[in-house]
């Protein structure tokens, strides 16, 4: 057994600023990072548009940035959570930019602000069109100057060690040695990330596949609000399955629009906030708009823009497109609805702490209660950063938990076969497929009805290779996200009326 204090899974920015925060105020307590993937791979580091915060007192306000977010949140956000997070949002901001990070500003030093869906105001702090790059680079390079982070790269958490109702650490499988390692924590911080893998087309990069999520639940933790999956409007169109390339809402903000294939403005025949509403209602409409004239895609048009600035403010998304031959100053770019974020996931207090003692959840995996049904944009990462310092501040103002004494190790006591990839991949897409037709943007009940059965019969299948494998990341990841899916379809079966990302056709909007 490995003892540490505290055991940290997941590279993100959740984990890494509770990592460092945990570091700097123990240097005398051990602090372990395991990262499925290399350190940099995660959401965050793909994270285009910012962190929503309140800046600019003359045109913002605390008021303003809490409306945005109840509103987005389609009235099931907790109103406390809200005040907390967007209250707390400056001191957290001015600690990200001491430790390095740059946020644009113009020659007089003044923020440059960004405006994105839901927001009445520009709020949005940034770097370019890459702020998570940034984000994640500084904080990776701060664990230099903190001996005590100890960071294992390619480490698969397979489960937590769960004794009674007490999480005493986790196991974790190292993919170079092929051993499990049987980790003992004083408190265990799971900083995961999303979900968006389990559908075929998604802003996310691999790792995304619940694995954080999927672990609470087995060992008992609450998991709530799993229907309101996020759908990013405007991913770039691509048919081939995988990850797909974010164009990202600071464009809309910016002044582009979105169009169908007869150049017509048909969001603002939805809503009069066109371009600029809150991210469900523009997901939506499109997919009523490409149901109805039967296309795959609508378009972003920012031909109207100043070329310059468009190259300036988003350096990234000019590159990218020029590199599919789409120059967006002269061309519209295709764009289509893709699974993006998770509103839900493992419930947590305003501590971070879940329902199993010792264990606490940040992030994207967590279900705080700001986002409700639909998260505001760019506040995703504030998010993290404000509970992954309460956390540290709740843990910081108490004494330390015994160290656990006995874990049982966990062996890879099945070891029959080992499994070729080529036996996974089939599954994974029948998930996503399934994923894809009865659980997105718009569902109905006999479709959900119809995905419970089949993710069961799935599951069965996947649990037959389980039991008969050697431990094999790929099969766990392909088991978290069916746990995962079925989360998300029995509690899209369980909520009567639609709210902000969740849509059944069958039932009224309230
Ligand atoms: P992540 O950054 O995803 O980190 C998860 C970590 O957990 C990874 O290191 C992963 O390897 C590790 N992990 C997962 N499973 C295991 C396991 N079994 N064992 C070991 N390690 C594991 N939000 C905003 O607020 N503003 C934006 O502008 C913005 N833009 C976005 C653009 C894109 C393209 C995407 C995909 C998301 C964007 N978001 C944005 C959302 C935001 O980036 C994420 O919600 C946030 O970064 C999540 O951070 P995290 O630390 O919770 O998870
Ligand atoms: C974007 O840049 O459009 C993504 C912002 C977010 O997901 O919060």
């Amino acid at each position: 057994m490995v003892p540490v204090d505290y055991l940290i899974i997941g590279s993100g920015i959740a984990g890494l600023s509770f990592a460092i925060k945990m570091a700097q105020r123990f240097p005398d307590r051990k602090v372990l990072i395991a990262t499925k993937a290399d350190a940099r791979e995660c959401n965050t580091k793909y994270a285009q548009g910012g962190v929503a915060t309140v800046t600019d007192l003359d045109k913002d306000s605390f008021k303003k940035h809490i409306d945005d977010t109840l509103a987005a949140g389609d009235g099931i956000c907790d109103p406390k959570i809200v005040e907390m997070v967007v209250h707390q949002g400056p001191e957290r901001i001015r600690e990200l930019i001491e430790w390095g990070v740059r946020f644009d500003s113009d020659p007089a030093g003044n923020p440059h602000l960004g405006m994105e869906g839901g927001h009445s105001v520009q709020r949005i702090l940034h770097h370019k069109d890459a702020t998570g790059s940034e984000i994640e680079h500084i904080l990776l390079n701060r664990l230099h100057s903190l001996p005590n982070i100890v960071l294992w790269r390619h480490h698969f958490a397979l489960d937590l060690i769960m004794e009674k109702s007490t999480c005493l650490g986790a196991y974790l499988y190292d993919q170079l040695t092929k051993t499990i390692e049987v980790i003992g924590a004083r408190a265990t911080f799971l900083a995961t990330g999303g979900i968006g893998r389990i559908y075929g087309h998604t802003t996310n990069p691999k790792i995304a596949t619940g694995d954080g999520i999927a672990m609470a639940h087995r060992a008992g933790a609450l998991v709530q609000d799993m229907e309101f999956v996020q759908f990013h409007p405007t991913a770039l169109y691509n048919p081939t399955k995988g990850q797909s390339f974010l164009i990202s809402e600071a464009v809309r903000g910016f002044g582009a629009h979105l169009i169908n294939t007869k150049g017509h403005r048909f969001l603002l025949d939805h809503d009069q906030r066109g371009e600029l509403a809150p991210r469900d209602v523009v997901s939506r409409s499109i997919a009523f708009e490409l149901k109805a004239s039967g296309q795959t895609h609508v378009y972003l048009d920012c031909t109207h823009l100043d070329t310059d600035a468009l190259k300036s403010h988003f350096p990234t998304i000019y590159g990218k497109c020029l590199e599919h031959h789409i120059p967006i100053d002269r061309d519209w770019i295709p764009v289509v609805p893709t699974a993006h974020y998770l509103c839900g996931g493992i419930t947590v207090d305003a501590y971070g702490k879940t329902s199993i003692k010792n264990l606490f959840a940040c992030g994207e995996c967590s279900r705080t209660g700001l986002h409700g049904a639909n998260r505001l944009a760019s506040n995703s990462l504030l998010e993290a950063l404000v509970f992954a310092h309460n956390t540290h501040s709740y843990l910081s103002s108490r004494p330390l938990e015994p160290a656990p004494k006995k874990i049982p190790t966990r062996e890879n006591k099945f070891s029959f076969l080992p499994i070729e990839p080529d036996l996974i991949k089939p599954y994974v897409q029948d998930l996503q497929d399934l994923m894809h037709n009865k659980v997105g943007v718009v569902r109905n009940t006999i479709g959900l009805k119809e995905a419970v059965l089949q993710l069961e019969a799935l599951q069965d299948k996947v649990n037959r290779l389980l039991s008969t494998s050697v431990v094999n990341p790929s099969l766990h990841e392909l088991a978290n996200m069916i746990v995962v899916a079925q989360l998300i379809v029995s509690q899209s079966l369980q909520r009567k009326e639609n709210k902000g990302g969740y849509y059944n056709e069958d039932q009224i909007r309230t």
